[in-house]
């Protein structure tokens, strides 16, 4: 099993340094050769799951259309770059794509992604497709403008469970409990209103947090909870299928515009077919993740009942009216008829 790769130098050093690099090459593209350069993909995770896949088949498919003129080098498992500083590393020009989880946008100015964090709001991922694939998910991606980023496309895990040293079936069994989360305030006010504690850490950080005891459980699908080792270190997977996970692939926008139209198209062209790619797989990798845990002795698997999901879902409902607080009825109004549109 991979593991996060540790560095000696700090991150905002590794920042300013990658920055560095990036000013001197001319928006972040290292020149081999007229019209050559490198585009720099940082992502967190292990590259067995769906967004490390759909990396690498970006990878291949900008290599194969420019004849190898542009290079893709991808740091996956925070590697270079972590979620306290990745969106920073982009916008100085020391990275050119991130993929973060749509859970880390709230934080950098864009709550409105943190619609997608709602527990028990998506009754399915083919639900969750009319908002990324919609009007409504063109209209989150525009406002990215607003930090000088581009948005290239949303992607795909799956439903988050819930793993601790114990089982968590009823909201009485979070109480007291630690619970990791990504920086997001609608995953916060879910683990307050089921009576646990969150505590905001980096993806990174969250297999040795968990195995040192400094949180005592987490939330994620299982493709990510498989490839991190986290069944080493949680003896009990509850399948609360309570959130989903996806993502928002990212670029700056002075790496976009210092493209040439048809480098712009390529790169484009090749991240949709990526992302489209990865949709397809996300469920077979988790799938793949879910028979290996299985396998797994340690670890123990927990299906609810449907009424401990409903109690569990009653338990988290004044976080849907939080957040349409925060960010204005208009954005839940227009997710709740894509919803429940007929298609
Ligand atoms: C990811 O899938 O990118 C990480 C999710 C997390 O931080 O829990």
């Amino acid at each position: 099993m991979t593991r996060p790769i540790a560095h000696a130098v700090s991150r905002r050093h590794a920042v300013l340094a990658g920055a560095a690099l990036g000013l001197a090459a001319g928006s972040g593209r290292l020149r081999a050769a007229p019209g050559a350069f490198t585009i720099r993909f940082s992502h967190v995770v292990a590259e067995d799951t769906p967004k490390g896949l759909a990396a690498r088949r970006f990878q291949a498919l900008v290599q194969e259309r420019s004849a190898g003129r542009i290079t893709v080098t991808i740091y996956p498992e925070a590697q270079l770059y972590g979620d306290h500083d990745e969106v920073q590393a982009l916008q100085l020009g020391a990275v050119e794509i991130l993929a973060p989880s749509l859970s880390k946008f709230g934080r950098i100015g864009f709550p409105e992604f943190e619609l997608f964090d709602l527990p028990y709001f998506f009754p399915d991922v083919a639900r969750v497709r009319r908002i990324t694939q919609g009007a409504l998910g063109q209209r989150m991606l525009a406002r990215l403008e607003r930090q000088r980023l581009v948005g290239l496309g949303f992607m795909d895990n799956g439903f988050k469970h819930m793993s601790a040293n114990r089982p968590l079936l009823e909201a009485t069994d979070f109480v007291g409990q630690r619970m990791r989360i990504q920086a997001s305030r609608v995953i916060a006010a879910q683990m307050r209103a089921l009576g646990a504690q969150p505590v905001t850490l980096a993806f990174s950080e969250t297999r040795r947090a968990l195995a040192a005891g400094v949180v005592d459980g987490t939330e994620n699908p299982v493709s990510n909870f498989w490839t991190q080792g986290m069944q080493e270190v949680q003896t009990d997977l509850s399948l609360t299928e309570h959130g989903y996970l996806g993502y928002a692939v990212v670029t700056s926008q002075r790496f976009w515009q210092a493209l040439s139209p048809s480098d712009r198209a390529l790169v484009r062209d090749a991240m949709e077919q990526a992302l489209a790619f990865g949709n397809q797989i996300a469920d077979t990798q988790n799938e793949k993740a879910f028979a290996a845990l299985r396998g797994y002795a340690g670890t123990r698997i927990h299906a609810l009942t449907a009424g401990q999901k409903d109690r569990l879902r009653g338990a988290v409902q004044s976080v849907h009216a939080g957040l349409a607080q925060r960010i204005g009825a208009d954005w839940l109004d227009q997710a709740r008829s894509a919803l429940q549109r007929t298609e």
